[in-house]
């Protein structure tokens, strides 16, 4: 039985004040939700308020990249050590907004899921297709082409430990939602590519998800949870989903 997990990504967004406001917010009700796990990955500078706010409770925090580099001269970026030093738990790589602003291959996409895992994170693996890779029929053909480059740079062992998210391009902050049936049936075909434990890994949707849709998305047979961007930044919002887990 897979558990529900809700991950907000607060991408580029907060000040110190306005993440404590929020995670207290949210620590405040995350006692109640008792069936799914919770995450936050606010920007690096904050990781390390936002592990002390949630300490002791059943929310765990997350970045939103990971260096591929292990440690030295790479002005700019931040490790897995690092990371794991701030108490993260997650680490999201191959986020469609790395893929499309900062030119990330599948390949180094899979690097860095590779790096998360052998550092010891669990790596939150991001696919996805645009609005004209789907118009074109060519869905099946993108996911599966991005799940390889990962499953042959880790091995079908570090991808069952990891966490996998299927974010189409197309639904992400345009408010734009993948049907749950359209969900399932790239998710179903991205389990059906696993070769080791499929049925244990979880694997997130995300793309404008809220409380309103969250419960038909997670009754879905293969969507395990949530990716969640601008609902995260609101309390209310973000518990309402995980109690939909
Ligand atoms: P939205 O929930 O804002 O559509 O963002 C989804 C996302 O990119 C999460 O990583």
């Amino acid at each position: 039985m897979r558990r529900t997990l809700v991950i907000g990504n607060w991408k580029m967004n907060g000040s110190k004040e306005a993440n404590a406001n929020l995670v207290s917010a949210i620590v405040a009700e995350a006692g109640s939700v008792t069936d799914t796990d919770m995450a936050l990955c606010p920007s690096f500078v904050y990781l390390s308020d936002i592990a002390k706010a949630v300490e002791g409770t059943n929310v765990s925090v997350g970045s939103q990249d990971v260096s591929v580099h292990l440690e030295g001269a790479y002005t700019g970026e931040v490790s897995a050590s690092m990371l794991l030093d701030c108490s993260c738990k997650y680490a999201i790589v191959g986020h469609s907004e790395r893929r499309q602003y900062h030119g990330e291959s599948n390949l180094l996409v899979a690097q860095k899921a590779l790096t998360a895992y052998k550092s010891g994170l669990t790596a939150v693996i991001c696919l996805g297709e645009t609005l004209s890779e789907r118009e074109s029929g060519q869905v099946e053909a993108i996911i599966g082409e991005q799940l390889q480059a990962v499953q042959s740079v880790m091995g079908a062992d570090a991808i069952a430990k990891s966490v996998i998210a299927y974010e189409p391009v197309w639904a992400i902050g345009t408010g734009l939602t993948a049907t749950p049936e359209q969900a399932q049936e790239v998710h179903q075909f991205i389990r059906s590519r696993l070769s080791v434990n499929a049925e244990k890994v979880s694997i997130l949707y995300g793309g404008s998800v809220k409380s309103a849709n969250a419960a038909e998305l997670f009754a879905q047979k293969d969507i395990d949870g949530a990716l969640v961007g601008g609902a995260s930044l609101n309390a209310k919002e973000f518990i309402g989903i995980a109690a939909a887990g």
